[in-house]
């Protein structure tokens, strides 16, 4: 196990009821607050009114900046620092999904600088974050982490370049988790929410090159099963709370550092690959990420012939005598089942592979995580087909 050092800092208020304490939380961080939401969901779950009462009830100032994207974008990402800024805010709190969140991260590092080019540079790391305003989130959707973690992905509106920055300076102070807001969640986007999550703790699992790693690889299968039970039951009835309970705390354990610290040699390929499909064709990224993964495990599989057997056997309960192609034909069944693409032209009418693989090449210039060589990345964006 290679040494590392992890400081979690995001503290947890779970369940029931909790959305109502969000003013008590603020008010512990300032009396200003910039208020970011997305197209419209806090107001239909009753979110946006829970958080407003809590606001008034503890002498909360606050300005709203809605209308956050999925894939959030750089240029309203800027609107809001710059709003924030002219507020004087003293945090952020951010109501919805890993989009708002990310670009709630996003506002809180260009509330100190002067530009949507100034605030571009840390994504494309040409600067570094030096300072933020703190942020709650109040998480709305499961699936990112980014409630409990340091990263924020941003979509550039021009370029669509879709990069990332992460600091511990952007990992919220308190997440606010009530599983009651997820119950109706399309099916649609439940599915696109855990794909994502097995997808976090999937990578490491398939790239990974320590001999012995039994906590990292339990940690990851045990919470892989998790998560496909609980979709497998919400598919049945998609008002299970206690699905969707599970749903939740996975969603927000497994991309937060916990379960793949320590692990050497663990990449990330599915999301260098997948960041190129949802940020070009504005895909969600669960859906790109049912697509790049059984491409990636056909590229790989001769390489990891053991670890897919060990996946086969435990998360779908495969058993005598399988390949390595069974085991990620049964993957793509399942997502199939559940209602997420499996190929590129499910999700896009037109997909150039040489821009896929330009872009890709790119981001993996940047955040060097792929283990993937330029021609490989090619030939699994072929594989998408
Ligand atoms: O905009 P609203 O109206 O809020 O609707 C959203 C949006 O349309 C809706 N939604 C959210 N909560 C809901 C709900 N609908 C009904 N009931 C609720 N309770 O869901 C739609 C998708 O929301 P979004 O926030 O885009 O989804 P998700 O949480 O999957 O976030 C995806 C973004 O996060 C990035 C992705 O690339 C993508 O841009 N990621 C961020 C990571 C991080 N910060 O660590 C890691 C991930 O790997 C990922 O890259
Ligand atoms: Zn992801």
């Amino acid at each position: 196990m290679k040494n590392f050092s992890l400081h979690l800092q995001t503290r947890i208020e779970f369940g029931q009821g909790t959305i109502a304490r969000t003013g008590e939380e603020a008010a512990k961080l300032g009396k200003r607050v910039l208020l970011l939401y997305g197209k419209g969901s806090i107001h239909r779950n009753g979110v946006y009114d829970a958080i407003v009462k809590s606001f008034q009830e503890n002498q909360i100032e606050w300005v709203e900046h809605g209308g956050v994207s999925p894939n959030p974008r750089l240029f309203h990402t800027w609107e809001g620092a710059k709003l924030a800024q002219e507020f004087n805010a003293d945090l952020i709190v951010a109501a919805g999904g890993g989009s708002v969140a990310d670009e709630a991260k996003g506002i809180a590092a260009g509330f100190y600088t002067g530009g949507a080019d100034e605030l571009w540079d840390f994504f494309t790391r040409k600067a570094s974050v030096k300072q933020a305003l703190p942020i709650i989130s109040v998480m709305t959707m499961p699936a990112t982490s980014s409630e409990m973690n340091e990263a924020s992905v941003i979509t550039h509106d021009e370029t669509k370049e879709k990069f990332s920055v992460r600091t511990s300076l952007l990992a919220p102070k308190v997440a606010v988790l009530d599983p009651n807001v997820t119950v109706d969640i399309p099916m649609k986007q439940t599915a696109f929410a855990c794909t994502d999550i097995i997808s976090h703790l999937s990578e490491g699992f398939f790239t990974h090159t320590d001999p012995f790693a039994p906590v990292q690889e339990g940690f990851s299968l045990t919470m892989i099963t998790a998560v496909r039970q609980a979709m497998d039951r919400l598919m049945k009835n998609p008002k299970d709370l206690d699905a969707r309970s599970a749903v939740m705390w996975a969603a927000s354990l497994g991309w937060n550092g916990l379960g793949a610290a320590g692990w050497e040699g663990a990449r990330i390929p599915c999301h260098t690959l997948e960041h190129p499909v949802s940020g070009l064709y504005d895909v969600a990224h669960g859906a790109g990420l049912s697509i790049v993964t059984p491409a990636y495990l056909k590229l790989r599989k001769a390489q990891i012939t053991d670890r897919l057997r060990t996946f086969g056997k435990q998360i779908f309960g495969m058993e005598g005598s399988f390949s390595s192609d069974d085991v990620i034909g049964v993957l793509e069944s399942w997502y199939q089942t559940i209602g997420t693409p499996i190929r590129l032209g499910e999700a896009v009418d037109s997909y150039d592979i040489s821009l896929l693989t330009e872009e890709a090449v790119k981001l993996n210039g940047i955040w060097n995580a792929s283990g993937l060589s330029d021609e490989e990345i090619e030939q699994t964006y072929r594989l998408m087909e």
